[in-house]
């Protein structure tokens, strides 16, 4: 393969990335999780790989062939995907969330299947962390980068992430009815930060994968001459 131009080489970055869902256990045999494949977060940590960074990839359960990363760190829920990234975020410069973290956990899971009794069931769910937040909250904090999947007011809600998560770009898709998101090939992306932003449109996941990834390396290194 060819080596990256210049301005989008990210040779000797450590990029640590999270992907995929989380699974919050209910009892045994059932969890809350939601509809992330995981696909954008491989592809990304791929593309990141290519313009020559160091990628240790921490990823909720996903039906997807490990990527070619440095390291693949396989967690369940929230709280494990957060303790892997804790551990870890001291030795990574560019952190990027692509996953889909449940907010919230059962309270506590059973220890046994629940039995269906009553005609309703009322769960007690409690907040996980907001790891993103957290790491960007660390010191130092590595360059960080989060995605927000909508239903609507995209920009409003992504640019309303990156002020108060404290975030360098935050990536923003529309998702739900007719629309790229979860469960589909293609998507589109706006990407916002400080002083700028630009429009990725619809195109297989793969291939946004690697201008998102280009466009993530620009910012980068105009940080870090
Ligand atoms: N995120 C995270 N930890 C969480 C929740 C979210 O690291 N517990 C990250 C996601 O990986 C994503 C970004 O934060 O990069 C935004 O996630 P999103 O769900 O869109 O935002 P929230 O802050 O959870 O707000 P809400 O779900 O209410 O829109
Ligand atoms: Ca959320």
């Amino acid at each position: 393969a060819l080596s990256p131009p210049e301005a989008s080489s990210l040779k000797g970055v450590r990029v640590l990335l999270t992907a995929g869902p989380t699974r919050e256990p209910l009892d045994p045999v059932r969890f809350l999780g939601n509809r992330s494949s995981g696909r954008m977060g491989y592809a990304l940590a791929e593309s990141l790989a290519d313009l020559g960074a160091r990628v240790v990839l921490v990823s909720g359960p996903t039906a997807l062939t490990g990527p070619s990363v440095d390291e693949l760190v396989r967690v369940e829920t929230a709280l494990e995907m957060h303790a892997a990234v804790m551990s870890r975020v001291v030795d990574c410069d560019l952190f990027v969330a692509t996953a889909a973290v449940a907010d919230y956990r059962p309270e506590r899971a059973a220890e046994g299947k629940i039995k269906k009794s009553s005609e309703e069931l009322t769960l007690r769910l409690v907040r996980n962390p907001d790891i993103l937040s957290e790491v960007a909250a660390s010191t130092p904090a590595p360059f960080t980068v989060g995605f927000a999947a909508e239903t609507d007011r995209v920009a409003d809600y992504a640019l309303g992430k990156l002020r108060d998560k404290r975030l360098d770009m935050i990536a923003a898709n529309l998702v739900g009815a007719e629309r790229g998101g979860f469960e589909r090939d293609e998507n589109a992306l706006s990407v916002y930060w400080s002083d700028g932003s630009r429009d990725l449109p619809m195109m297989n996941k793969t291939r946004l994968a690697a201008e998102l990834a280009a466009l993530i390396a620009e910012r980068y290194r105009e940080r870090h001459v």
